[in-house]
């Protein structure tokens, strides 16, 4: 898993047959680096067509207005307690909680701190094929209820206007995925949102879960990418997790653009 992509320029035109390599090579490295970008708001946002659709964010919070499918990610947004602090710190996918997930995030660094800082990626394919055939067996065939506000949640998660809620009732989603254009099956968790997985008890869910999260948390699963100013890093949904780093000194200024690509239900 991971790649890092150099000599092409996302601000200038390219070929079809460019554009078909990127999106191959996003399929096969999961995690795609494209090294070396100077993006406006709106090149990022065309970049983003490359590989899918943008879409324009249901949470309001951090949307840019030009364009409207870019999101400002930043230790300084919306500051606990004036404080500036990195959200995402917990192992996840984005947007589980939704019927439809976006299929993939790009992310497009414009401000990094001083000392080198990290994205850390896990490949749930890897944790699928590397799972135990006694643990595979109880999942196989299983749904998990994934929700906005999740009983298990660490994250701190974004306060939701009651519009924004009424779109996001709780969803089911199969623990084994089929990626719909490789074809190979994942674990599809998100620890921020699962809740339960259905037709099991509380208690017994609750102990399934963790047992999954500790085999899918191992290090020989894991991918980071060291970021540099000018990358656009896009990743697959459908088949990692990923996490936010702090080691790094956080009154220093880390920002991002950010997009999701439309997705679709999970199988
Ligand atoms: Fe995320």
């Amino acid at each position: 898993m991971g790649g890092i992509a150099t000599g092409i320029e996302l601000n200038q035109m390219l070929s079809h047959d460019n554009k078909a390599q990127l999106c191959s090579w996003f399929l096969d490295c999961q995690v795609l680096c494209i090294r070396g970008q100077s993006l406006t708001p709106y090149q990022f946002a065309d970049a983003g067509r490359i590989f899918g659709t943008p879409q324009v964010q249901l949470l309001g919070d951090y949307r840019m207005n030009d364009p409207k499918e870019v999101t400002v990610i930043s230790n300084y947004n919306k500051l606990a307690g004036g404080k500036p602090h990195v959200r995402a710190t917990h192992w996840h996918t984005d947007d589980s909680y939704f019927a439809e997930p976006a299929k993939a995030t790009a992310l497009y660094s414009v401000a990094l701190p001083s000392a080198q800082t990290k994205t850390e990626f896990i490949n749930s394919y890897a944790v699928l094929e590397g799972m135990p055939d006694a643990l595979r067996n109880r999942i196989q065939g299983r749904y998990a209820v994934h929700k906005y506000h999740s009983r298990r949640g660490k994250a701190i998660v974004a306060t939701r206007t009651p519009e924004e809620e009424a779109l996001t009732p709780d969803v089911r989603h199969p623990l084994v995925r089929t990626h719909p254009e490789t074809g190979r099956e994942s674990l599809y968790i998100n620890p921020n949102r699962i809740d339960h997985i259905e037709g099991m008890d509380l208690a017994e869910s609750d102990l399934l879960l963790d047992e999954l999260f500790e085999h899918a948390f191992q290090e020989c699963f894991q991918y980071a990418h060291a970021w540099e100013l000018g990358d656009m890093v896009i990743w697959d949904n459908r088949c990692t997790m990923h996490r936010a780093t702090t080691s790094f000194d956080i009154t220093e200024r880390r920002e991002f653009h950010r997009l999701l690509l439309k997705g679709d239900k999970p199988v």
